[in-house]
């Protein structure tokens, strides 16, 4: 059990595509300790979500902590969620815009443009495979994290680098 260093914008982990994990390594000792560790780093920084690729490490495997929100009534959040090897897919055009922060990149914040709703399917820690549909911010938190899978992170999305702020200016101007 251990809270583990979270890698910042600039280090190169951040932009390396992640790959997949073998259903052999899904069942190994190790990765449950890995999960471990990522669950209690993201509950520490009081997040929404930590991909692998954060923590140092190139494998395909998202933890997330998404409280229950009235928009999505047939969501009824993912708290302490393990994602393995997921894949995002749109459901439906309507996309929408909303401010995202990373613990990547500590104290800032933009605004960025995310698919509405989206179906993520993935593998459970024990392999299973699992679906679950999610709108607003929820969908937006699950295309976030899968982005950090292939080395993308928000600020890849800001199509207008003014929306990009300090949390603190962000809560004072742009709330
Ligand atoms: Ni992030």
């Amino acid at each position: 059990m251990s809270i583990l260093k979270i890698a910042r914008m600039g280090h190169p982990v951040l932009r390396q595509p992640a790959r997949p994990l073998e259903s052999e390594e899904i069942a190994a000792e190790g990765l449950a300790s890995l999960i471990h560790d990522m669950l209690e780093t993201l509950q520490d920084a009081s997040g929404l979500g930590l991909a692998a690729p954060q923590v140092h490490v190139g494998l395909q495997l998202v933890v997330v902590n998404i409280p229950p929100g009235n928009e999505n009534p047939e969501f009824a959040g993912m708290e302490n969620g393990v994602l393995v090897n997921p894949v995002v897919t749109p459901i439906g055009e309507e996309k929408f815009r909303l401010w995202e922060g990373c613990l990547s990149i500590p104290d800032l914040m933009g605004e960025v443009q995310r698919h509405a709703a989206v179906r993520v399917d993935y593998l459970d820690r024990t392999g299973r495979l699992c679906t679950v549909e999610a709108k607003g911010l929820a969908a937006a938190v699950f295309q976030h994290e899968i982005d950090h899978l292939d080395g993308r992170l928000f600020v890849d999305r800001m199509d207008d680098t003014r929306k990009f702020s300090f949390v603190k200016e962000y809560a004072r101007h742009h709330m």
